[in-house]
């Protein structure tokens, strides 16, 4: 079974798994800290549980990299990582605010670069973004390509949340100069919405995002036309170990980033 359909398969599993859950008192339940330092609640355990589960029903070769399990060997032999984020937006699960979405990568080596394969499933809607390196990028049948012309509204989308004051003064003028910011609390889901045309540019300077975070997102943003620079403006690319952390600007073409970069 190819990589990109095993992740849409179980990511499928995830969609009917957590339906019910969402925005319940179930859902907020402790399940201590996880490998990527939050607290892990019963409804990111119920959606791990249901991957895991799947990839070994399967006898899937890989190494597994979880947000909250860390990492599972699943063979001796391995074919490649699947890097998990079971929910993103774990916060807007447990709230119940309809943004949330399951984020599955497969990469063949070490490096956020060597991903080849990304599902991000849309947890309130069933929508499936997907991407298989060099064959574009997908919503459920649909081909998708990052909004190319002079948008009507301009949508910057900015993670503030938890930033220093000295980022947030650097990034004050896009504020300033933005009637329609954004954030909206699951990163891979935002960069599907980019990827899909709907948000403009994507910037997340805090040095807080995990590769498990990005992993799935950001094959589907490169394969829908989209730039993701890091940091020093250089292509994002990364080790997938749990702790890195990844700041980047996602731009839908060279005008828009030129603008941005005008203004930080
Ligand atoms: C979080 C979301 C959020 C981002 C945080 C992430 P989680 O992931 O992607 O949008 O601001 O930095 O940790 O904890 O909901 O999987
Ligand atoms: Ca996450
Ligand atoms: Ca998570």
């Amino acid at each position: 079974m190819q990589p990109i359909n095993v992740l849409k398969e179980a990511s499928k599993l995830v969609y009917e798994n957590v339906k019910g859950l969402a925005g319940t008192k179930a859902a907020a339940k402790d399940h201590g800290v996880g490998a990527g330092g939050d607290i892990s609640r019963k409804i990111d355990v119920v959606a791990e549980k249901t991957v895991l589960d799947y990839l070994k029903k399967i006898k899937f070769e890989c190494i597994v990299l979880g947000e909250e399990c860390g990492r599972v060997e699943l063979s001796k032999n391995p074919k490649g990582f699947v890097i998990m984020d079971a929910i993103d937006g774990s916060a807007n699960a447990v709230r119940g605010i309809p943004f949330f979405c399951c984020s599955l990568a497969f990469a063949t080596e070490d490096k956020l670069s060597s991903v080849t394969a990304g599902v991000v499933t849309d947890l309130s809607t069933g929508d499936m973004y997907w991407a298989a390196r060099g064959r574009g990028a997908y919503c459920n049948s649909k081909r998708i390509h990052v909004h190319k012309e002079k948008p009507v509204y301009k949508i910057v989308g900015i993670n503030v949340s938890g930033a220093k004051p000295s980022l947030i003064k650097r990034i004050q003028p896009l504020f300033e100069n933005s009637n329609h910011a954004r954030h909206l609390g699951a990163n891979a889901l935002e960069l599907a919405l980019f990827s899909r045309g709907l948000i403009d540019i994507y910037i997340d300077l805090r040095e807080k995002i995990r590769v498990t975070d990005m992993a799935a997102g950001y094959l589907i943003a490169r394969e829908a036309g989209g730039k993701i620079l890091d940091k020093n403006l250089e292509n994002l690319d990364s080790d997938l170990s749990y702790d890195t952390r990844l700041s980047f600007i996602a731009a839908a073409n060279d005008e828009l980033l030129k603008e941005i970069l005008q203004q930080i």
